[in-house]
């Protein structure tokens, strides 16, 4: 696991999508896995300025999003459709037909959730999965307990999880009690993986998962990050304020 350290918020948007936007000049056809939340927020808006500067395309870019609420529709403006449509989709290039997420009101959640594995199979599997992490260390909405096992699936969100979220919600019975998710299995099956954490509440969660006795443990999903030989973590200084020795990569 690679850790690039960068001062705040800001300057983690532009790192991140500096090495996002490399990547798809590269791989033109890309799949990408997004994330929503605050964390990528800043990475969002750098991608959409760099697109209005420099022209980069995604034309030929397909994305699939890691979540969605179950039980809003995509025009619901918490729901994850319309953050990414309001965050990303409608300031740059990319195609309707590219753009994939989890259908949180499918009628069969199961199969909603089958069919989103099979279409990650048949888009050839993720290229550059962006994850975020939560306090208590899940990755999408994968919670403590969560098997390693699971495709994606849905899931109970934890009170703390939802607590975490209501700040986007009027209040927190407005807070859906249940997710789709990629699982933990469809998220260590990407080619690539860049997490993004900032913020001194995501301290805790970096110590636990960049410490160098660290355990892949169950009760703690972002360790399975571990398990995968091609991570990069891009962190700001707060978030990694109780971490102590490090592998750092300044940036000037
Ligand atoms: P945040 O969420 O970016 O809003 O902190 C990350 C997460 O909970 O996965």
């Amino acid at each position: 696991m690679k850790v690039i350290q960068v001062k705040n918020h800001h300057d983690l948007g532009k790192k991140a999508a500096e090495m996002i936007i490399s990547f798809i000049k590269k791989n033109p056809k890309a799949v990408l896995g997004l994330a929503t939340g605050s964390t990528p927020k800043t990475t969002y808006k750098e991608l959409i300025r760099d697109h209005i500067k420099n022209g980069t395309s995604y034309r030929q870019v397909r994305t699939v999003n890691l979540d969605e609420y179950v039980g809003l529709s995509e025009n619901h403006p918490n729901s994850y459709h319309f953050f990414m449509r309001e965050e990303l989709f409608k300031h740059i290039d990319i195609l309707q037909e590219n753009i994939h997420i989890p259908n949180g009101l499918a009628e069969n959640i199961g199969d909603e959730c089958r069919k989103y594995d099979q279409l990650i199979q048949t888009l050839g599997g993720v290229d550059l999965q962006l994850l975020g992490i939560g306090r208590n260390g899940h990755i999408g909405f994968n919670e403590p307990g969560t098997s390693f096992e699971n495709g994606t699936h849905v899931v109970d969100l934890t009170l703390d999880t939802r607590k975490a979220n209501a700040r986007f919600f009027t209040n927190l019975d407005e807070v859906p009690t249940q997710a789709i998710t990629m699982g933990i299995k469809t998220i260590l099956e990407s080619r690539f993986i860049l997490l993004l954490v900032s913020g001194r509440e995501k301290a805790e969660a970096m110590s636990r998962l960049l410490n160098p006795n660290h355990k892949v443990s169950h009760d703690f999903p972002a360790s399975s990050l571990h398990l995968h030989d091609n991570v990069t973590v891009i962190a700001d200084t707060d978030a990694l304020s109780m971490v102590y020795s490090i592998e750092r990569r300044a940036l000037s």
